[in-house]
């Protein structure tokens, strides 16, 4: 999948563009854990999502006097990083929650994973990653198990849908689409990158796995929030 996305044609040709460029082991090694996820995934993200992205769009919310937060998780797996942003979304808005209405979309294509995600009950090995803070609030957990809560289970929900189907929902303030566009071509990438950018809000955030990038008319459409950790805005200075 990777030579053809490359638009390579020999595994003799793959193999001395793994020797010349640095980035592409970290590639492959994401490619052969297809439906591998985990809470919290890449720290530093997830504590500038919670730091300042987050705030930043509970902030504007208020000063909009609008109650609806929408996120999408796209290639959701089984739901870890939509669990974590649910967590720290019910964490934020404290006694404020229940003036607001939060919907966090989960969308897979395998049936397998979005079991798992809907179900929310996680083993004790894969809620390692959750700060003990949000496991405390936010798990209940006997000796084998833990099982989200029910508060932050409500705001989800997680369906089937091949990113390459027409999009029909939109108006998302915050997009996460981390380490799935690496099995498809430049082509397909660029394409699903304006899709994100047309289903977010105006000011709506898009968050990307740590060895993607940009490519096609997204580069000059989104505006960058933090190159480091993948994160993009959709400003309303972007390219109309
Ligand atoms: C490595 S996981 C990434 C999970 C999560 N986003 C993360 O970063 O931890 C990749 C997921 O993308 C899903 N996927 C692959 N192709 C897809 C497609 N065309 N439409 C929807 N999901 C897809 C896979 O089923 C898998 O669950």
């Amino acid at each position: 999948v990777r030579i053809r996305a490359l638009g390579l044609e020999l595994y003799r040709e793959y193999m001395d563009y793994l020797s010349r460029n640095k980035g592409e082991y970290d590639i492959l090694l994401e490619m052969l854990t297809i439906n591998v996820t985990q809470f919290w995934r890449d720290l530093p993200v997830f504590k500038l999502i919670e730091s300042e992205i987050l705030p930043l769009i509970i902030y504007e919310k208020v000063r909009a006097g609008r109650k609806v937060i929408r996120v999408w998780s796209a290639g959701s797996s089984s739901g870890e990083e939509a669990h974590s942003i649910g967590m720290i979304l019910r964490d934020l808005l404290g006694e404020e929650f229940s003036k607001f209405i939060i919907s966090i979309h989960g969308t897979d294509i395998d049936d397998d994973s979005l079991l798992v995600a809907k179900r929310g009950v996680y083993n004790i090995k894969q809620i390692e990653n959750i700060p003990q803070d949000y496991r405390r609030k936010y798990l209940t957990m006997d000796s084998e198990s833990a099982r989200v809560s029910d508060e932050v289970r409500n705001m989800m929900k997680f369906t089937k849908r091949d990113l390459f189907q027409p999009q029909k929902t939109g108006h998302y303030d915050l997009i996460l689409c981390r380490n799935v566009m690496i099995y498809f071509t430049k082509e397909q990438q660029a394409t699903l990158l304006m899709n994100f950018f047309d289903a977010l809000n105006n000011g709506g955030y898009f968050v990307m796995g740590k060895t993607e990038t940009l490519i096609g008319p997204a580069r000059e459409k989104f505006t960058s929030y933090s190159d480091l950790e993948r994160i993009y805005q959709k400003t309303k200075g972007s390219a109309a």
